[in-house]
């Protein structure tokens, strides 16, 4: 049983990957598998919140009653989102966005045509998803993740502020990526907490918790 602590609020996440196209049948992407954004959310849904779930290219069912709008690129995510960001109460940005992508497409198959210099790209950055819904006027109480390899809180730390959020969400776990359980770190201005290692599923519900907390308080 869980209690319906977001009865009435809508709530905007992204999950997974992105895949940034090179040629129609290369791309760079990453290793999330976009299974903390879905469990989180779930267990939105659960709480009685009207859940709007974008994301990347994952292998998951959607969950019950959340509405899912499937996307590839950063870009595309960034054009899903923003339009209705401000018209939710909540955004929770779990995606692993890309951070760059190839300036060109290139519309045919890159061929090695017996060339002996390999290509090089150049790259150019996306738009950050989360930083452009924390600047809108009317905004959602945004809840952004960091996946970082070492020193997770000083790296928590500068995104609250880079991105103008009040609450960032760290994984603990190594290589969380793919997995089923993790530890998370809640970070904000007053300090940080952790939530012990458990499966996705728990960590969401207890995410949704203080959520739901946070925004009784705001
Ligand atoms: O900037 P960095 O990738 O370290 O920040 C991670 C957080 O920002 C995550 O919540 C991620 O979903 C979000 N993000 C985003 N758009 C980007 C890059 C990151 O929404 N282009």
């Amino acid at each position: 049983f869980q209690p319906k602590t977001l009865r009435g609020k809508r709530m905007l996440i992204t999950a997974g990957p992105t895949f940034e196209a090179i040629d129609p049948v290369r791309g760079i992407t990453n290793l999330s598998s976009g299974k903390m954004g879905f469990a989180i959310a779930r267990a939105a849904q659960e709480a009685g919140a009207d859940v709007t779930l974008v994301a990347g290219p994952v292998h998951l069912p959607t969950p019950r009653g959340v509405r899912r709008i499937d996307v590839r690129s950063a870009q595309q995510m960034y054009d899903a989102v923003l339009p209705s960001a401000a018209l939710n109460d909540v955004f929770v940005a779990t995606a692993a966005v890309a951070d760059w992508r190839p300036a060109s497409l290139s519309d045919h198959k890159i061929k090695k045509d017996g060339n002996k210099v390999a290509p090089t790209f150049e790259l150019t950055e996306n738009p950050d998803i989360l930083a452009a819904v924390a600047k809108l006027p009317n905004r959602p109480y945004c809840v952004g993740f960091a996946a970082e390899s070492h020193d997770l809180l000083k790296h928590a730390q500068e995104k609250l502020v880079r991105k103008n959020v009040p609450l960032i969400v760290g994984n603990l776990g190594p290589a969380t990526f793919g997995r089923d359980d993790n530890a998370l770190m809640l970070v904000d201005v007053q300090g940080h907490r952790e939530l012990p290692q458990a499966d996705k599923r728990t960590l969401a519900r207890q995410l949704i918790e203080e959520i739901s907390k946070r925004l009784s308080h705001s």
